[in-house]
């Protein structure tokens, strides 16, 4: 039986003062939750309160990007172990707001998923597909594409205990979530591919789905067999929110 996780995403949301109140509104919130894993990924300057206001907690906290590489000359990145040094435990990797801004290349994406597991960081890998792609008909192929950047190089064993979150790019953000069939099917289809490989490292895996998570449509998508949980944006930004969402988990 695979625990839920549910993962807050800030974006680029807060400032110093309202990341204590939020925080300390989870804290106090969600403190009571024992069957559910709860993170939350902060900007990067932010970790450090997120470290030092979490750690006695059962909150986890991460980032929502990092360096491909492991030290050298690459002006404003940030590696592995520097998020390690916070006490970082999960880090999202190729979220698409970042793979179409900044032009991430499934090979990048790769590359820090293997940076993450090594230095002890849970990656969460996104995957998903635009609306277009889901009229066409073809979002089986492009989210199998995704995994294959990882699968080919890396095989499936990497899985293990690795977090997907798949998040349709029609559903981030728009108040339009996949329905709990859709995003099933999806999530069924990823382990799937895992497990044709590798059957273990296909049941430990987590696979969220993220895109207009609330605490209403929750209760639909997290019954799903292969839905362990979710990757919350804009509801993780409101306490009382975020906690609905959790309590659906828990
Ligand atoms: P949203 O964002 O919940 O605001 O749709 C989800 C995400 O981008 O991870």
């Amino acid at each position: 039986m695979r625990r839920k996780l549910v993962v807050a995403n800030w974006k680029m949301h807060g400032n110093l003062a309202s990341n204590q109140q939020l925080l300390e509104a989870y804290i106090k919130q969600l403190s009571s939750f024992k069957n559910t894993d709860v993170a939350v990924c902060v900007p990067y300057p932010y970790l450090a309160q997120a470290q030092s206001m979490l750690q006695h907690t059962n909150i986890a906290w991460g980032a929502q990007n990092m360096s491909k590489d492991a030290e050298g000359a690459f002006t404003g990145e940030v590696s592995a172990s520097m998020l390690r040094d916070f006490g970082a435990t999960h880090v999202i990797i190729g979220h698409s707001e970042r793979a179409t801004a900044y032009c991430e290349s499934d090979e990048n994406i790769a590359s820090k998923f293997m940076q993450a597991k090594t230095h002890g960081l849970t990656p969460i890998f996104c995957v998903g597909e635009t609306l277009i792609e889901r009229e066409a008909g073809v979002m089986q192929m492009v989210v199998s594409k995704q995994l294959e950047a990882i699968l080919n190089t890396h095989g499936a064993a990497v899985f293990a205990n690795a977090v997907v979150s798949y998040e349709p790019i029609w559903a981030i953000g728009t108040g339009l979530a996949a329905s709990g069939e859709q995003a099933q099917s999806m999530h069924e289809f990823i382990r799937g591919n895992i497990a044709k490989l590798d059957n273990a490292a296909a049941n430990s895996l987590k696979i969220l789905y993220g895109g207009s998570v609330n605490p209403q449509n929750a209760v639909q998508l997290f019954a799903m067999p292969d839905i362990d949980g979710g990757l919350i944006g804009r509801c993780s930004l409101n306490a009382q929110e975020f906690e609905g969402i959790c309590r659906v988990s828990a």
